[in-house]
């Protein structure tokens, strides 16, 4: 019986000169059925309706259907009217294998970066990726009750987003937020809403440095700046980070002209080290003095689990060196896809002229949702809840880790974010442990693909945020067994 109701026109290639009404009709439907243009289940026009649509006559509709229902391409029944079968698909045609000119032209230019998981991604994620909020634990509800109350006032979003910045109520949600909760110094008219930091990242890298550009970038550090500072064609120097982050003196002595830096401040990607004041203003003054920028990647600062909340590095710029970049991808969800940049003020219309060689605006319906969202203090409420479990998650990590991996793996004391780094304390390098790991059905990162140039530094990065208590230990005990 028909499941599917065809509501769409088919489109017909025309009619060859030599060829005959039902001939050409018969091969036609015959080969959208084929192709699955026409899907199983499929409901064809009645023949009367099929026949004014194209302009042919009724008998010839009628001839052909018959010829197709014969051949068991499409069956009908009073009542019902004719409906597409399932039927197998012959062998592609030959010139289908062959690959066009422009694709692999388009193919042989381009690079593709190196992935940085080799691993197959199984459905669902296992302990320990990173990058896993706890979804599991997001108000759905609350959101659903937001989201179809703004569509239903279509009005209260669809005519205000006249703004390429992004809706202006969100980004005045977000600079009072930044303003109270990072220190960030800025107005509303400085931020600009974009798909998430990649997105941030490709465009700063492409807007602000040439072919060939230097730019530092911690060592090690977030594979996903690198991809975009090296599609941009930019010359990546890698300068080593140690307990207090980026050593600033190590950049000075190896390109002391670079155009900018890119650093993670607050939570330094992999390592979890804050920078300390005193390299703050160093860096700082580096670029006021080179006219440098620095691209502050502020990833997941929401998540401090001791100690005072660390203010931005923005926050101490008296210079507009600094663009701070922000993402909703830890504290909401990933597939939200919604970051922002806090750009110094004589840079935003450009960064928007740029943005629009690729991309007008966000989605105005998920900004208004995500708007409510804060501004009704569900996500307040939300980051609280998720602060206190996010650091019960980690203590179990560690206890469990002294526990089962000890002489094995030894975890970082860092208590903030949503990942750890783990020490081997076993001989084997990042990427055997990352391997044998994921052959107990455990997903580590090996940290040397974090690296830009300096070595192995023989450890792993361990997600927790997405992961309960159970799961971890569990997790753990595999771990053990992939280490031993
Ligand atoms: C350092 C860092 N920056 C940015 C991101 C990604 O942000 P987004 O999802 O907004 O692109 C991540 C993701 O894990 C990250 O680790």
């Amino acid at each position: 019986m028909p499941k599917v109701v065809s509501s769409f026109e088919l489109t017909l290639k025309s009619r060859p000169r030599h060829q005959t009404l039902t001939n050409w009709l018969y091969g036609e439907l015959r080969t959208a059925i084929l192709e699955g243009r026409l899907a199983p289940g499929a409901r064809l026009p009645a023949s009367r309706d099929f026949a004014s649509q194209y302009g042919l006559s009724r008998g010839t509709v009628v001839t052909v259907l018959e010829r197709l229902q014969d051949e068991g391409y499409v069956s009908s029944r009073i009542g019902f009217g004719t409906w597409v079968n399932r039927v197998e698909s012959p062998r592609p045609a030959r010139h289908a294998a062959i690959t066009p000119a422009y694709i692999r032209h388009a193919m042989a230019g381009y690079k593709r970066p190196q992935p940085w998981m080799d691993q197959a991604f199984v459905a669902g994620p296992r302990p320990f990726r990173i990058g896993v909020p706890a979804i599991d634990e997001f108000p759905a509800e609350v959101w659903g009750r937001i989201a179809a109350k703004r569509a239903r006032r279509f009005g209260s979003w669809l005519k205000k987003e006249a703004d390429r910045r992004g809706y202006g109520p969100l980004r005045e949600a977000i600079a009072e937020y930044l303003s109270a909760s990072r220190g960030v110094r800025c107005t509303a008219e400085q931020v600009v809403i974009v798909s998430g930091i990649q997105q941030a990242l490709d465009l700063l890298a492409r807007l602000l440095l040439k072919k060939g550009d230097p730019i530092w970038m911690e060592d090690p550090g977030y594979f996903g700046a690198r991809i975009a500072f090296d599609h941009a064609g930019a010359r990546t120097i890698a300068v080593p980070v140690d307990e207090e982050g980026l050593s600033v003196s190590a950049g000075m002595k190896t390109y002391p002209d670079a155009r900018g830096a890119y650093v993670t401040p607050a939570h330094q990607f992999p390592l979890g080290v804050t920078m300390s004041l005193e390299r703050r203003m160093a860096l700082l003054g580096w670029a006021s003095r080179a006219g440098a920028f620095v691209i502050e990647d502020d990833y997941d600062s929401e998540y401090r689990f001791e100690g005072p909340p660390v203010p931005a590095l923005q926050s101490l710029d008296n210079h507009s060196s600094v663009i701070f970049i922000g993402t909703f991808s830890k504290t909401l969800f990933p597939a939200l896809r919604v970051g922002y940049v806090v750009l110094p003020a004589p840079l935003v219309d450009f960064f928007l002229s740029f943005r629009a060689r690729t991309d007008f605006r966000n989605s105005s319906f998920d900004q208004a949702v995500l708007c409510d969202f804060i501004a009704d203090g569900h996500m307040a409420r939300h980051l609280r809840r998720m602060r206190h479990m996010y650091g019960e998650r980690l203590t179990t990590l560690m206890e469990g880790a002294r526990r089962y991996l000890d002489g094995l793996l030894e975890i970082s004391p860092v208590r903030a974010g949503l990942y750890t780094i783990g020490y081997l304390r076993n001989e084997m390098s990042s990427r055997q442990a990352e391997l044998l790991a994921e052959a107990q059905g455990i997903e580590v990162l090996g940290a040397d693909r974090c690296m830009l140039r300096g070595p192995d530094p023989h450890a792993l990065l361990l997600g927790f945020g997405g992961f309960d208590e159970v799961a971890i230990r569990q997790g753990l005990i595999r771990l053990a067994k992939a280490l031993s």
